[in-house]
């Protein structure tokens, strides 16, 4: 279950990078079930609906069940024993492998410069927010969009200029006091106005958080940063829209205000899925004008060859324009997707002792993925995909899919048509969709504000639709 993110401590996490990366690594064994990342949606729709058409390898697939799970012939051995010169060029490639999953493997965000690939607007934009306007960041875009790669790409650069940036990932469970206090735990009180250097306290080795009373809030806690002197502070609030808690997100709104009315020297970044500003911030307009919105959008076929050119130099590999291309249209934008693909094509191709990744690579390496994505769907799920029903209303579940990349992933009859680009009854097409709305069916259906509102249930099946979407327009 390759493309199964790392399940996220629910617990306050406050690291440094590099402990970081190593939690996230022991994380990474044991699988929690967590919804994949969201597709990044494809460049301009000027494909019709007509080629939205379930592709046969799906057909194929959901035809023979018991196939799920053959792609792959039994493991072998990666070395003979025997013959020496085939041992070599055997070694060789378990190099080139393991550098292959080094440099490409989609489990983990990047953390250094060197595997980041693209998105220099955005770090320019982040740099500049947080430099010369002092501003406090918000970044927002979907899951596997690459929040998390750059903030810790960033947290490298400033720290370089000597900055003290502090990352911390939020959970739902996460609290405010919590959270600040262990922020504060790690920032040395010789950077508050009131400590002299060579003084009992400064040498105390004491930080920030001796200075909190218990229970504190947003404004105690203003009035500590205020007096943050000799350096500034950068507070990366990682996966903000997890917090489950509105009281939490009203009193870092109240920070940000606070922090800004005071001019202190520590500015907080937020990152979170979410289609806007408001979406992850709330509806909070005293603090507009002290935040800057950082919209994370997909990424450019520039920036997606550039992403699989570290994989090629790490692995002393090739990818084929056409290889190149494959994964570009199937990622519609998403670094998460092609990593997921082109990490499996360089397999493909290693596997076959080819150091080119050909487009037939890279081909099976989407059926791979596929077929790995939808056995990762509960079985009724499957079946549900795999009705007639199913087959004739593709176009429309691709449109819902596209649809539901929202944060919240609802979506009504209207947002539906919208995405399908074609004159339709709205109350035909809601009635089509409530033919998905049965107990344990693809769809969940609910009335908010007098509008009834659709779902997928899990989320995975809106990723499988964007994909087959993307594998029509493939032979298209
Ligand atoms: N700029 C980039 N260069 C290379 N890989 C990236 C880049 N951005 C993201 N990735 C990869 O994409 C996947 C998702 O990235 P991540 O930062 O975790 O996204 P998010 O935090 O938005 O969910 C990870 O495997 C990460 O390594
Ligand atoms: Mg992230």
């Amino acid at each position: 279950m390759i493309w199964k993110r790392r399940g996220h401590a629910e617990s306050v996490a406050v690291q440094d990078e590099a402990s970081q990366a190593l939690g996230e690594q022991a994380e990474n064994t044991g699988m929690q079930a967590e919804a994949p990342p969201t597709f990044a949606q494809p460049p301009a729709t000027s494909v019709g609906a007509a080629l939205e058409e379930r592709p046969s390898f799906l057909d194929r697939l959901w035809a023979n069940p018991a196939d799920q799970g053959r792609v792959d012939t039994l493991p072998r051995f990666t070395a003979t024993a025997s013959d020496e010169v085939e041992q070599s060029t055997d070694a060789l490639m378990v190099r080139r492998k393991i550098a292959l999953r080094d440099a490409m493997g989609a489990s983990q965000p990047v953390v250094d410069r060197e595997h980041f690939a693209g998105r220099h607007d955005a770090l320019r934009q982040l740099i500049n927010a947080v430099e010369q306007q002092r501003m406090h960041v918000v970044v927002y875009g979907e899951r596997g969009i690459g929040k998390t790669s750059l903030v810790h790409v960033f947290a490298e650069t400033a720290r370089e200029a000597r900055y003290l940036v502090l990352y911390g990932s939020c959970g739902s469970d996460t609290r405010f006091e919590t959270l600040f206090s262990a922020f504060a735990a790690r920032i040395p009180r010789l950077y508050h106005r009131s400590v002299l250097p060579n003084s009992p306290e400064a040498e105390s080795g004491d930080n920030f958080d001796a200075m909190l009373e218990p229970g504190f809030g947003p404004r105690e806690l203003a009035d500590v940063f205020a007096d943050v002197t000799g350096t500034r502070v950068i507070l990366i609030l990682d996966e903000y829209d997890r917090v489950a808690d509105p009281m939490f997100r009203r009193d870092v709104a109240e920070l940000i205000k606070n922090l800004s009315d005071r001019a202190s020297r520590v500015q907080l970044i937020l990152t979170g899925v979410a289609q806007n500003l408001d979406e992850i911030l709330g509806y909070a307009p005293s603090v507009r004008r002290n935040v800057v919105g950082l919209p994370l959008r997909p990424m450019s076929s520039a920036e997606v060859t550039d992403l699989i050119g570290i994989g090629e130099a790490a692995a002393e590999i090739e990818f084929a324009e056409s290889a190149t291309r494959i994964v570009t249209v199937m990622a519609g934008g998403s670094p998460y997707l092609v990593r997921l693909i082109a990490h499996q094509a360089g397999l493909v191709a290693l596997d076959a002792r080819s150091a080119v990744v050909t487009d037939t690579h890279a081909t099976t390496a989407v059926e791979r993925v596929l077929t790995e994505w939808n056995a990762s769907l509960p079985r009724r799920v499957q079946v549900s995909l795999s009705r007639e029903e199913a087959r004739a209303q593709w176009p429309v579940l691709i449109a819902a899919a596209r649809a539901g990349s929202a944060a919240d992933g609802m979506f009504s009859a209207d947002d539906v048509i919208t995405e399908l680009g074609e004159a339709r009854v709205p109350s035909i097409l809601e009635r089509d969709l409530k033919g998905f709305t049965g107990p344990h069916d693809l769809l969940e259906v609910q009335e908010k504000n007098g509008e009834t509102q659709f779902r997928f249930r899990y989320p995975g099946v809106a990723a499988l639709l964007l994909m087959s979407s993307a594998m029509a327009r493939l032979s298209a």
